[in-house]
């Protein structure tokens, strides 16, 4: 099926996973069954984003802020990745898919760590998407870790104060290796980017819907490309078609 729509895939898609607690509540369910149903909405959403030939995508799993959740829940959370890395890593050699990681990735427990390194060993060469995982991450945390890197390399007398630059502080994010978002998805309704990517989110297109995660498929992700597809992005300048329509008048 030929959708004029899909012509402009984003490079880089990023989700904010949202509405597992409430998918659970309105079923009468704890939290947790929310969280495993939304496992598996990250499944198909990694199937779909890498048939579509979107080349990068960040998930946004667990926040800095996550950590202050009931110790059960964030047990649970913990739990529910390992075993998310472990199953799926033949999936992901069997789909070139290579997997990367932004947050402070040292709070997490030890065993989490491991297999996380492990996994990003085995699919260092694949080529096909990257699935960026964000965990125990915090935009501003990471922003303060830039500062504090740059601030090291001037004490060092690296580079001048002069020096410093937005390439240079985006160099020394996590995310020092990927292009910006250029779509961000955020599903149960929220208007809110909840210290997702702030520095990296400067022109990223928003797109709001109310589902809630574990109900997130394919089908979804479609709907919300076809809406960035029908988008104009200036990065500040005047439309396209008013510059054409300039030009034409000057010429
Ligand atoms: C998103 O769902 C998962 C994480 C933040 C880890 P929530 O657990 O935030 O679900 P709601 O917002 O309570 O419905
Ligand atoms: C954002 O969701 C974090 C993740 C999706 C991992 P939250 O549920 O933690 O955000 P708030 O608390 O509603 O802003
Ligand atoms: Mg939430």
């Amino acid at each position: 099926m030929h959708d004029p729509e899909l012509e402009k895939i984003p490079h880089h898609l990023a989700i904010i996973m949202d509405g597992n607690g409430r998918w659970a509540r309105r079923r009468g369910m704890p939290r947790i069954m929310g969280h495993r149903q939304g496992v598996k909405a990250v499944r198909e959403t990694v199937t779909a984003c890498r048939e579509l030939g979107i080349k990068v995508l960040t998930l946004y799993a667990f926040s800095k802020e996550n950590w202050n959740r009931p110790k059960d829940e964030v047990s649970a959370l913990m739990d529910l990745l390992y075993d998310y890395l472990e199953r799926e890593l033949n999936e992901m050699l069997k789909n070139g898919i290579r997997l990367m990681a932004i947050g402070e990735i040292e709070c997490l427990p030890q065993k989490v760590q491991d297999k996380l390194a492990a996994v990003m060993k085995s699919t260092s060469s694949n080529q096909d998407m990257i699935l960026n995982l964000a965990l125990s991450y915090g935009g501003r945390a990471e922003i303060a870790f830039a500062v504090r890197k740059i601030a090291q390399m001037c004490m060092e007398g690296k580079i001048k104060p002069e020096d410093i630059d937005e390439d240079l502080v985006a160099k020394n994010l996590y995310t020092a290796e990927l292009p910006d978002p250029d779509l961000i998805i955020r599903t149960s309704g929220e208007m809110r980017l909840s210290n997702f990517l702030l520095f990296q989110a400067a022109y990223s297109e928003l797109y709001i819907t109310n589902t809630l995660w574990p109900d997130f498929d394919k089908q979804e992700l479609i709907k919300a490309l076809q809406d960035y597809g029908r988008r104009e992005r200036r990065f500040g300048r005047i439309g396209e078609s008013f510059a054409k329509a300039c030009t034409a008048i000057v010429s």
